[in-house]
């Protein structure tokens, strides 16, 4: 039994999540933390809500709400849907609670007095009407390294690099086209430079990672240089020296205090769970493996900034240092990355007209659609574009008639027989061969979902079913009236394999296959845990919503289990709805297609 770590990127608290975005951290880290825990592992899955930074402020500005108070609304609405999307966090917290604060400035505090952490003079952008400092993001202009003219003062989305602000060629506010005004202001970087050396040696052991993530990476540690991590904005984290932390306009960086809260997060769930050193087996160990999950616009901060954090945090850069108070960290095992969900060629993003929300999506169409859908026809490799018709086509054919019914003809035929799980007498070829199918696809399957392989997993998963469903028209039960003995064993069996093939798709179908397994085991509950959201309190701070959950005892095993012939059934009831064809040129009332 190995410790997994299941890092998931923390969305901004600026505004209800689209589906492009539970496509990138969300299903994904779900589907792959539920088969580690199939498996015998121990699965610590955090993440939480990033609350502090320009994305927020910008958005309160917008509502006339306080930041906190913007925060706090998109928490509630972002744990609702995480939740009815069945994400078995241990812990989803936040990035406004005092832990989070005190560990981001431990870390700080730690880098800095290893010397990775030093001050500077950098020219910041400020707007001249207003006199406020922009943020990096919101300013764009032309990429001076391969001249797109919709490059941001942060990074270029089309050639990748990192910029600053004063970088860009005709840089201007992107909300209200002003040019801004360069002005000396002090800050502190993160010194990658006299990091980039672990740096390399570390992602040098790393080459298994996904081509896209880790080509990304190399590249990006060719040229690494010092990275801003404060910022002159009045909402975020103290900058925990003297003659700063007193200081309202400066603060932490969002970014750097948002990959910290990996480890606070950690932190936070051993302390409410009783055990307050409990995060160190996962973070501490040498056995453990960490896999960290998001969409590719993160990567750089996920397989650069924070190694290059926790390495000088650690004092294992070319300055050397002594560990934090945390003592010595681990590095990611494995940086996870997706594409981009598109929808008609543009990016799904809420700042378009084209949005997806998760809430209306599962309101209309529940949460094991989403999730089929994501791992089939998602963007794990490749910019995917979601359209309606795609949508409709895979819900009814492959979920609906293939695995759905199934389901229902196997369930319905015994329960028309004998209403229970009938008995099998020897097992002919045909039988043993299909049984052996779907006893090999649990090596298989499992193989690929160990390696975050989701999209081969969920096709292999679902060749069972096609075989499943192939032996049936073979063996054509429903003929053999003259035959119950032979007909009690094919009937058996495909309820076997029903079974075995639910199993397989419980990572990316849990809410139908707790019902699944009910319906073969008498209405035993428990196959599948399900996130809590629960209220909880820390001194200082209003209480706040969380998820949890205590997915230790749920019965799910990544293995066949026999079933008890004689086990009542029950007349079952549809398990995916089809859906209405046209659907597929219309789209939904809240998201038409468009001509244009
Ligand atoms: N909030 C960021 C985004 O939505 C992701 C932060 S991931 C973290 O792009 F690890 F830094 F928390
Ligand atoms: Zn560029």
């Amino acid at each position: 039994m190995s410790k997994i770590l299941a890092a998931v990127a923390w969305p901004y608290a600026n505004g209800p999540r689209h589906i492009g975005h539970v496509s990138g951290f969300g299903v994904p880290s779900d589907v792959f933390s539920r088969y580690q825990r199939m498996a015998g592992n121990d699965v610590l899955m955090v993440s939480g809500s990033d609350e502090h930074g320009t994305a927020i402020q910008v958005q309160s500005d917008k509502e006339g709400l306080t930041p906190q108070q913007t925060a706090d609304k998109y928490h509630r609405i972002i744990v609702e849907d995480l939740q009815n999307l069945g994400l078995s966090y241990n812990l989803y917290t936040r990035t406004t609670t005092g832990n989070h604060a005190s560990v981001v400035q431990e870390l700080f505090r730690a880098l800095h007095a290893n010397g990775y952490v030093v001050a500077k003079t950098q020219l910041g952008a400020i707007s001249p009407s207003t006199g406020r400092t922009l943020a990096d993001r919101y300013i764009e202009g032309t990429c001076p390294i391969c001249g797109f003219d919709g490059a941001r003062g942060d990074q270029c989305d089309n050639c990748g690099n990192q910029l600053d602000p004063i970088d860009l060629i005709d840089p201007h506010d992107r909300n209200t086209g002003e040019t801004p005004k360069f002005v000396e202001t002090e800050h502190f970087f993160l010194d990658l430079p006299s990091l980039a050396g672990s740096l390399k040696n570390w992602l040098a052991t790393r080459q298994d990672w996904r081509p896209n993530v880790i080509n990304f990476s190399m590249a990006l540690i060719k040229d690494l240089k010092p990275r801003p991590i404060t910022r002159d904005l009045d909402w975020g984290i103290p900058i925990p020296l003297d003659d700063w932390r007193d200081n309202p306009m400066k603060s932490i960086y969002v970014w750097f205090d948002a990959v910290i809260g990996y480890l606070s997060a950690s932190i936070e769930w051993a302390k409410r769970q009783g055990d307050p050193e409990a995060w160190r087996s996962w973070w501490q160990n040498p056995d453990a493996r960490s896999y960290y999950f998001m969409g590719k616009d993160n990567i750089t901060f996920h397989s650069v900034i924070w190694p290059g954090i926790l390495l000088g945090a650690n004092g294992q850069g070319d300055l050397g240092g002594v560990p934090s108070a945390f003592g010595r960290l681990d590095l990611p095992t494995e940086i996870v990355s997706s594409e981009y969900l598109t929808m008609s060629g543009s990016k799904v993003s809420t700042s378009r007209s084209n949005v997806i929300l998760v809430r209306d999506f599962l309101r209309d169409f529940g949460p094991d659609a989403l999730r089929y859908f994501i791992s089939v026809a998602g963007p794990e490799n490749q910019d995917t574009d979601f359209t309606w018709d795609e949508f409709v086509r895979r819900t009814n054919t492959e979920l609906a008639n293939e695995w759905g019914n199934l389901v229902n003809r196997s369930i319905s035929m015994a329960f028309k027989n004998g209403g229970v799980i009938p008995t099998a007498d020897t097992l002919q070829d045909i039988d043993q061969a299909v049984l052996a199918t779907a006893a090999a696809g649990f090596t298989t399957v499992g193989n690929l979902l160990d390696r975050a392989h989701f999209k081969q997993a969920i096709t292999e998963a679902m060749r069972v079913v096609s075989a499943a469903n192939k032996y049936l028209s073979d063996t054509e039960p429903w003929k053999l009236k003259d035959d119950p003995r032979r007909r009690d064993t094919i009937l058996h069996t495909s309820l076997q394999l029903v079974s075995d093939a639910n199993t397989m798709l419980t990572p990316f179908l849990p809410h139908a296959s707790e019902r699944i397994y009910q319906a073969l085991h008498n209405g035993q509950a428990g196959w599948a845990a399900m996130p809590d959201m629960v209220e909880v309190s820390e001194e200082g701070h209003d209480d706040y919503l969380v998820l949890t959950g205590d997915y230790g005892d749920q019965l799910a095993r990544w293995q066949s289990q026999p079933l008890v012939a004689g086990t009542p059934l029950a007349k079952p009831a549809p398990l995916f709805a089809k859906l209405d064809e046209t659907l597929g040129q219309t789209g939904p009332d809240w998201a038409p297609i468009t001509s244009d």
